[in-house]
């Protein structure tokens, strides 16, 4: 038993700011996930990947480079693949420079410094397992975390938001979506990125929560097809308002967005 639903919840798009307000300060950091909360998010949208030493952190890339200095704290290395990298290793790094000056020495934050964060804020959190293939078992380390934080794991309970959720778990791999999505039998909504099938959308629908796909690979029928499966749609990464608009008369239930200001603008027009 996989445990049911939450609470009915409103109409109104759930607005999920990506890798934090990631349009304003460096993506995937302590500063992203407050500068969301600054305008107004009520969902944050992170990328978790696992270190050499098994501590779960806020990374995209499988390589480090572009988001931080690691090239130049450790120019002897061959590789700068997360995986390779201790958590104290990767304390050393800089992820802010990159993105601006301001964000001078902003660390790679754990899973539970951004959990503690978001909970502090009264965010919600919608948890990417990022680059899952190369982390065996990481949906389990994932959870034994989340157990520990159990203000995720009320439905339906999201500050601000009655009937939606303080947590969702997505991935492209479907497979660590369904072993994920076993591990909460009280139910933690669970999402497939990537555009599902048609014709596979109720065999999905019997077990995941949400399909989760890039906004411009989808139309009005495909999001009423998902929903009649019994899922939900949040499509990704919506910046300009015209998608926006789009995307809401599509009817999707959530938009991911490095521009959680400008979606509320265009929620507000409707
Ligand atoms: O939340 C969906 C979106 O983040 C997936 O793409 O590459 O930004 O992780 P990416
Ligand atoms: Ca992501």
């Amino acid at each position: 038993d996989v445990g049911v639903p939450g609470p009915p919840h409103s109409s109104e798009v759930l607005d999920i700011a990506h890798r934090g307000a990631s349009g304003y300060a460096p993506e995937n950091t302590l500063a992203a996930i407050e500068e969301a909360a600054q305008r107004g998010a009520s969902t944050v949208e992170t990328d978790v990947q696992r270190t050499a030493d098994g501590e779960l952190i806020f990374m995209h890339d499988a390589d480090l480079t572009r988001t931080t200095d690691a090239a130049d704290v450790y120019p002897d290395r061959d590789s700068y693949d997360v995986a390779d990298f201790t958590l104290d290793e990767i304390r050393e790094l800089d992820a802010g420079s990159w993105f601006s000056e301001e964000f001078a020495g902003e660390p790679v934050p754990t899973l539970q410094e951004g959990l503690d964060l978001m909970r502090e804020l009264k965010l919600g959190f919608l948890l990417e397992i990022k680059l899952s293939h190369r982390y065996p078992g990481i949906d389990e380390d994932i959870a034994e975390v989340l157990y520990d934080n159990p203000w995720f794991l009320s439905p339906g309970a999201l500050p601000g938001r009655p009937g939606y959720d303080r947590l969702a778990i997505q991935d492209f791999n479907w497979d660590t979506v369904q072993s994920s999505r076993e591990l909460y039998p009280d139910h933690v909504p669970h999402g497939l990125l990537g555009v599902v099938p048609e014709d596979e959308l109720q065999a999905y629908g019997a077990w995941a929560d949400q399909v989760n796909p890039n906004h411009s690979l989808i139309d009005a029928d495909y999001v009423a097809a998902v929903q009649d499966a019994g899922m939900e749609v949040h499509v990704y990464t919506v910046n300009d308002p015209t998608d926006m608009r789009r995307a809401i008369d599509r009817g999707v239930d959530g938009v991911i967005t490095d521009y959680v200001d400008v979606l509320h603008g265009v929620i507000a027009e409707n």
